[in-house]
C-alpha cells in the first residue's frame, strides 16, 4: 500500500520532451509528456475507449492521440475527437496527475488533485542553482522502495558498503542524535577528529589525515532523502556552524516505488566547493560508484526476502533511524486509509 496524498518524482527534466514517455509509480500506470509551453503533463496511460496505452500514441499540439481508433485527450484528460462520429459520449475521460517540474525532475501527485499542494515539494533549490556543480542519475531498481530508503538512512553501512568512496568508521561508532517531526525524521551524525570519506578527500584535495565529519539527513516522507554532509578542518567551528573552512556535499535520494518489488531511484550529488574545476568533477563523478553500490545491495537483498520469505529478522540499534522513518510512513498511510 502506497501513500497516495503525495509528491513522488517521476522522471529527471531531460527524460520528459515533446513525446510520450511511459512510466508506472505506486501501481499506477502513467503517460508523460511537455505541452508547448514547456509545462510538464501526466495522464492516465490507458484510453477509455478500449484499453489500449495511450504511450502507443501520438502527441500531436498538447493532445495526445490513441495509436488504436484515434481518440484524442486533452492534458485535463477529457477526450475531444472520436474521428468516426461526432458526438462524444459521457464518461469519456481518463484521470489527469497534477505534474510539476522542480528542483531538477519532474513530480506527480497520485492523490485527491485538488490536495496536490506545491509547497509540499521539498526544498532541494541547489539542485537548479548554478553556485552547485551536480551530478546526476537514474537506476531503475528491482527492490522495494523502502528497503533503497532504509539504505540512506543506515549510515553504518557505507563502511562496508561503499570501500572507496564514503567509507566511514566515524559512522559506525557515533551515535546519530534522531529528531522526529510531524511530517519528517531529521538525524545529525557529528563526528570531531574523524576519517574523512576517501571521495571527499580527492574531490575537495583536503590534506589532513583526520577531519570534523558530519553526515545529517532530512526524510521526507515519503520517499525523500536528503543529506547535508561533508569534511571540514578540525576544530574550524563547523558544528558551530562555521563552513569557512569545509567541504559541502548535498546527496538527494527519490526513491518511487513501481510496485512493491521494483523502484525508480533518482539521485542527485551536489557540491559548493571548485565548481568549474574540471579535475574535481571527474572525481565526483565517483559518487555513481557510490549509489550503484546502494542499488547493488538492496537487489541482492530483494533477492534473498524473495528465495526466503517470511524468515525471521532482528534489529540493532543503529536501525533507529530507518525504524522511526518506517513507522512515521505507515501512519501516514494508516492515516489516510482511516480517512477513506
Ligand atoms: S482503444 Fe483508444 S481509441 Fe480505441
Ligand atoms: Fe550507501
Amino acid at each position: 500500500m502506497f501513500l497516495r496524498n503525495a509528491w513522488y518524482v517521476v522522471a529527471c527534466d531531460h527524460e520528459v520532451g515533446r513525446s510520450l514517455l511511459a512510466r508506472t509509480i505506486c501501481g499506477e500506470p502513467i503517460v508523460l509528456f511537455r505541452t508547448q509551453d514547456g509545462q510538464p503533463a501526466a495522464l492516465e496511460n490507458r484510453c477509455c475507449h478500449r484499453n489500449a496505452p495511450l504511450s502507443a500514441g501520438k502527441l500531436i499540439d498538447d493532445e495526445v492521440q490513441c495509436g488504436y481508433h484515434g481518440l484524442v485527450f486533452n492534458r485535463q484528460g477529457r477526450c475531444v475527437l472520436i474521428p468516426s462520429q461526432t458526438a462524444i459520449p459521457p464518461g469519456a475521460e481518463i484521470r489527469a496527475f497534477p505534474a510539476v517540474e522542480r528542483h531538477r525532475w519532474i513530480w506527480v501527485w497520485t492523490g485527491d488533485p485538488a490536495r496536490a499542494d506545491e509547497t509540499l515539494i521539498p526544498d532541494l533549490h541547489w539542485q537548479g542553482d548554478p553556485g552547485w556543480h551536480n551530478v546526476g542519475g537514474y537506476f531503475h531498481a528491482k527492490a522495494n522502495y523502502q528497503a533503497l530508503i532504509d539504505i540512506q538512512l543506515d549510515n553504518t553501512h557505507a563502511q562496508y558498503v561503499h570501500p572507496t568512496t564514503l567509507a566511514n568508521v566515524g559512522a559506525v561508532r557515533a551515535t546519530p542524535r534522531v529528531k522526529r517531526e510531524a511530517d519528517a525524521i531529521r538525524v545529525e551524525r557529528l563526528m570531531p577528529d574523524s576519517d574523512p570519506q576517501p571521495l571527499y578527500v580527492r574531490a575537495s584535495g583536503f590534506k589532513d589525515a583526520r577531519a570534523d565529519v558530519w553526515v545529517n539527513w532530512v526524510y521526507k516522507p515519503p520517499t525523500v532523502v536528503a543529506f547535508d554532509t561533508g569534511i571540514a578542518e578540525r576544530g574550524s567551528g563547523v558544528f558551530e556552524g562555521n563552513r569557512s573552512r569545509a567541504f559541502t556535499f548535498h546527496n538527494v535520494h527519490a526513491i518511487t516505488p513501481e510496485n512493491e518489488r521494483v523502484s525508480h531511484y533518482f539521485w542527485m550529488s551536489s557540491r559548493s566547493f571548485k565548481v568549474g574545476d574540471e579535475a574535481a568533477n571527474r572525481i565526483h563523478e565517483d559518487i555513481r560508484i557510490t549509489f550503484r553500490e546502494d542499488l547493488e545491495m538492496c537487489e541482492a537483498q530483494q533477492a534473498c526476502i524473495d528465495a526466503m520469505p517470511g524468515r525471521p529478522t532482528i534489529d540493532i540499534n543503529a536501525d533507529n533511524p530507518t525504524i522511526q522513518a518506517r513507522n512515521l510512513l505507515a501512519r501516514m498511510i494508516e492515516a489516510e486509509r482511516a480517512a477513506g
